[in-house]
Parts: structure tokens; sequence; C-alpha cells
């Protein structure tokens, strides 16, 4: 008889092998996805497989109960410890002994697809930088005396086909005891990315069955956001947020970089700031998901350039003056301890994005590998606001990108009631256009202000503020209910009829809501911070629309790290975006922060962005007279003189 025919589903990849061999050999050797950390010996269970017995017409086969061996000594004793789901099998230790159709579900699968939420985003392929494996490693021999980690690397490369690793001093000072504890059998950590030699990360006794997790982190101007990802299935399993500290040294990037400018030592200073901060986001996140942060191996981070140079220790002086030249475009691989991280595993890597130019950073190739606008068929806008916003514009023929120094005013920063979005921030509003009343909801209640039962609802949380996303929503709902001149004047209450408007000191200001603890308004000098803000955004984007000689774009993507997502409708009320139909823009969150989770999840997607980056166009817009130009005339409320057609 000949050789049994096995067919993989779902790859459908499908050959012959000799009778006896194991479900996972077969897998090998047809280039199929099947996982396995401890090498075939029934100890991890990653190589779990569903043989499919009957009629398979789909493939022609008729697969008998006998095509796989009977369960061995091994396989059963891994049923009695830990339990076999049923119709299961471990591939490893299954003989293929007649022809048979065998499925590979998603949990054994190293490369598996992440789903995102939103239908309209691609999913993530998983295949992390860092593995692990199980490995017997030679015992040591007097007469042929190597080290352990030599031997380790042999056992790596037999066992594996891997390395050799090299091994920094926190790996180095656990691997004897490790070795010796395990009795010679070691779960490694090893990390490899397309840049260097693989390395061990860490070393744990016998077969470890702890998670592996890594963070992607978004470092920012005002805020600093961060997810912690399971390097197994690729869920986020924390995610949590804060102030960047430096803040106190200059509220913009480049008031930050004339504070160093000006002040010895004081780059320094902002570095031992930001990395402090995100070292204590390390230890919240790790309290906040219960793990132990030495489970955590690999961060990947990005950011602005100033951020991303002050991040480094490099002084930013350069980035504040034409030409605007980095110490280094390219992608960085570090020990995550070289930017003092300490609260991770100590021999955990970090990833930096590649920045795209002096002014346009990692943040934005992170937007462009989240939103991969060179593969649109379209002309889209990606905008991803923030302090800094990031402003991308193409399609298959090319992309272009700027930055936009919008300031803080995006972040709920320099707002008078302004907060972060986080629990009891006003992100959406409504004011009637006939009594100029407010309504509103808060973050992490999905009530409206006037809806019974709100009251009880915000009780533990109480209302802070206004964030972004309530802000933008505030000024267009006031210029709607004409409470607002196109010159982003507030009105008196007088004028306008209602007793919401009050005096603050010599100009009138919009109360929201009001109790025992705070007065939430809308001042003039908020309304002028916005303005400053979305005129920015607005000739950032026109600017390159200039560039591309086009003066309209088929659909836009609002990005950023919003509590809720920025309505549409507000944004283009107040002229943040170039006029579009309304249903032609989409948010996406933070495109940022999901850049640097696609990149923390699928290394080949570093190897991808490098790629995409170099392809990128920027444009200046700190030396562009038509910059200025553009952002005069977007001051007014939408805008002086662009047409917004679709709002009609
Ligand atoms: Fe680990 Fe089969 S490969 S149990």
């Amino acid at each position: 008889a000949s050789d049994p025919l096995v067919i993989f589903t779902p790859s459908g990849k499908r050959g012959r092998v000799t009778a006896g061999t194991s479900v996972l050999a077969a897998a090998r050797k047809l280039g199929v996805d099947l996982d396995s950390v401890c090498g075939g010996r029934g100890i991890c269970s990653k190589c779990q497989v569903v043989p499919g017995y009957g009629q398979f017409s789909k493939h022609g086969v008729t697969v008998a109960d006998d095509a796989l061996s009977e369960w061995n000594a091994v396989e059963a004793r891994y049923d009695e410890k830990r339990g076999l789901k049923t119709g299961r099998r471990l591939g490893c230790q299954a003989q293929i002994l007649r022809d048979v159709v065998i499925d590979v579900p998603a949990g054994s699968q190293v490369h598996r697809q992440v789903v995102r939420k939103a239908a309209t985003q691609r999913d993530i392929t998983l295949d992390p930088a860092t593995r692990l494996y199980l490995v017997e490693v030679d015992e040591p021999d007097m007469h042929t005396p190597t080290g352990d980690l030599q031997r380790l690397n042999r056992a790596l490369a037999a066992q594996w086909e891997i390395g050799p690793v090299t091994a920094d001093l926190p790996v180095l000072q656990r691997l004897q005891p490790a070795l010796r504890q395990g009795n010679w059998q070691v779960t490694v950590a090893v990390h490899q990315d397309h840049q260097g030699a693989p390395r061990l990360v860490d070393i744990w006794p016998g077969f470890y069955e702890g998670g592996l997790y890594g963070l992607a982190i978004d470092l920012g101007s005002t805020t600093i956001a961060a997810h912690l990802c399971d390097l197994k299935t690729g869920e986020v399993v924390a995610s949590s947020g804060i102030m960047n500290p430096q803040i106190r040294f200059g509220e913009d990037l480049m008031s930050r970089v004339s504070y160093a400018m000006m002040n010895p030592g004081g780059d320094a200073e902002m570095t031992r700031a930001v990395r402090g901060a995100m070292d204590d986001l390390v230890t919240e996140i790790a309290t906040e998901a219960e793990i132990e942060p030495r489970a955590i191996v690999e961060a990947v981070i990005v950011c602005n350039p100033v951020m991303h140079h002050l991040l480094l220790g490099i002084d930013p002086v350069e980035l504040g003056q034409a030409p605007f030249a980095l110490a280094t475009s390219d992608s960085l691989s570090l020990a995550a301890s070289d930017l003092d991280l300490s609260a991770m595993n100590a021999a955990a890597r970090a990833y930096l994005l590649p920045c795209i130019a002096g002014h346009v950073g990692a943040d934005a190739a992170a937007v462009a590998l989240s939103e991969m606008p060179g593969q649109s068929d379209d002309l889209v806008l990606v905008v991803d606001v923030g302090t800094n916003a990031e402003i991308l514009l193409g399609d298959r023929s090319g992309v272009l990108a700027c930055s936009s120094p919008t300031g803080p005013a995006f972040e709920g920063a320099q707002i008078s009631s302004g907060q972060r979005a986080a629990p009891g921030a006003i992100e959406a509003i409504r004011i009637d256009p006939e009594t100029k009343e407010p309504r509103f909801r808060v973050i992490g209640c999905d009530l409206w202000s006037d809806e019974d039962g709100f009251a009880e609802a915000i009780a533990t949380t109480g209302i802070t503020g206004i964030c972004g996303s309530g802000i933008i929503e505030a000024v267009a709902e006031m210029r709607m209910a004409g409470l607002l001149d196109a010159s982003g004047l507030i009105g008196s209450a007088a004028q306008a009829g209602t007793e919401r408007l009050q005096p603050e000191g010599r100009t009138q200001a919009y109360l929201i809501h009001e109790d025992a603890d705070r007065r939430i308004t809308v001042t003039q000098s908020d309304i002028r911070a916005i303005q400053l803000a979305k005129s920015a955004l607005y000739a950032g984007a026109r600017l390159l629309m200039d560039e591309r000689g086009v003066d309209r774009v088929d659909r836009v993507v609002l990005a950023g790290a919003f509590g809720a997502h920025i309505s549409p409708k507000h944004a283009m009320v107040i002229g943040m975006i170039p006029d579009v139909p309304l249903d032609k823009v989409t948010s996406a969150g933070n495109a940022a922060g999901t850049g640097a989770r696609i990149a923390l999840l699928d290394r080949s997607a570093r190897t991808g962005i490098e790629g995409i980056v170099r392809e990128i166009r920027k444009v200046e817009t700190a030396i562009e007279p038509r910059f200025q130009e553009h952002f005069v005339a977007a001051n007014a409320i939408p805008h002086a003189t662009d047409m917004f057609p679709e709002l009609a």
C-alpha cells in the first residue's frame, strides 16, 4: 500500500508521509503552522489537533477510525494530569497510520490571526519576537570543559535549530541555578527580531507554564498610554495611561526643546522624568493585570522625534532648528534597561519604530503601519490628533506626511476645565438651539445627563472636567446654538437670551455644569486654544493636499488617544478636517498605539514599516509659508474661505 495521505485544515496543505510519522513531524514536513514549546515531549500541549473521522467528500478522503495510533503512555499521562478536550490529540504523540484529515485549531497555530475589533480594520498576524523553548541540556563533564551557556546553545541548535544565543548578565546570573534545579531541563525565552543575533531573555527550571507579555507604549507629549499584550494570544490584557511629567518643563515640544537649550542638564532632567514615569506605568499595569513584572519581556515604543530623543537621552536641540536633523531615523532594538525600564524583566528588549523625519516621528510611522494609507484605493487623509498632530495623505500611488503643532488643547490640557480622557470626564455634549441648555455624557456612564438614573450612575466618579472630544463637541455645539460667532467670540447673556452665559473677567463663559465641588465652563480662552489647535491641524492637512495637487480627499480617518471617538460632524463644524461626506469619516481610536501593538505582536511588521517609512515623502510645515496662510484662514469657525458643502 502507498504511504498515508494527510490533509491539514484550515491550511489545505497535504502530502504523503511514512506510516508512523507523528502529526507534529508531518506538519513540519508539509510546512503547516503547528505550535510546540516542549519540542514533542508531551508537556506543553501546544500541538493539540482535532482529527476528523468519516467521509470527507470535499477532500475525497474517507478517514478510518484507526487512522491515528492509539494513545501512548505520554498522551495518556497528559490526559490524566491535565485533561485533553474530547476529540483532541497531542500532535507530537499521535502517529499517522492511514489517510487522515487533521484540523489545527487556532490556539495551536504559532502565527494565528488576532482579530481586531472593528470590521474595517485588518487583522494582526501573531508572530512575536520572543518565544519559549523547552530544552534538555547535557550535563557538564570534567573531560570536555565547556560552559553551561555553550552547552545550552548546543542543545538549542540540535533540538530547535536556533541560535547561538547571546545572554546578557541578568540571564547569565539565573542560568546555573535554573539548569540544576530543572535537572538539566529548562524553558528559555529567546528574543529574535530582524536586528542582531538571537538573545536569551529569561530561563526557568523545567517547563515554564506562566505567560509572556509585551508592552505597546504610545509615548505622547501630554499622555503616555500603554497596552499590556499576551504574546501567546495577542490579546490586550490591560491598558493604562498617565500624564507625561515633562509637562512641567513645557507644554509643547518646542518649549521642551528650548528648556533643554536654556538650562544646562535640562535634557537629562527631562530624560529622567519620562523614564521614571514609564517605569511607574509598567509597575502599575503589571499590578492591574496581576502578573509578575518579570513576565514582561518586550516593549515597543512609538513617539514623536523630540520624545524619541529625550527618551534615548539624546539632546533634542538639533530638532529645534532647521534643517531639523535627527540623531538617527532608523528603528532601534535595545535593552529595556538602557532606557532605565527596570520594572520589567531585567533582560527585556525594547524596539523603537523608525522616524520619518525631524518633525515626523515614530508615532507617524506607527499610524502608517496601523492605517496603511499606501494600500488605499481612494485618497485618504489620516489625522492622528495629539499635542502634535501626525497627518498622512495618500493612496497606492504614494503617501505624504507632515506633523503640525496643535498644542495640547485636544487632549484637554490648556483648557480651563480640561482633563485627560478618564472616568468622570465629559466626552459628549449637546446644546439645545432654542433653550441653550446643555445635556452631556461622561466617560464611564452610558446615560445622558438628562436621563433617569444619571445622578446615581455617576455617584462614584462625579463630573470632573471635559476631555478632548468633549471640548470639540462643546465648541461645535456652541457655534450651532448661536452662542459663538464665526470669529470665535462668545456672545453675551443678553444677546443670546440665556443665563448659561456668564461674565468671566472681561469675557464670557458658557456654564455646562455646577455642583458643590466644581464649576465646569467653556471660557473665551478655551475657545481660542481650540481655534489655534484646529487651525494648525487643518493647515497641515491643506498643505499636504496642495502638495498632492487636490482640493478634496475621498475619506478621512480620525485617530488619537481620545476617550471615545471624536464625532465627525462636530470635528467638521469647527473646521478641524476638510469637507467630506460625513459617512466618509471614520474613527480609528489610538492608531499610533495600534501600530505599536502590531509591531509588538508581529515581528515581520517591523521590517514592513521600515520599508514603508522609506517610501513616505515628508513635508515640512515649520518652514513652509503656505502653512502660515492656511493657518490664518483656518482660524474662523469653520473657515474664512474654504467651503463645507457637506455640512449644509
Ligand atoms: Fe509539546 Fe506536543 S509539542 S505537547
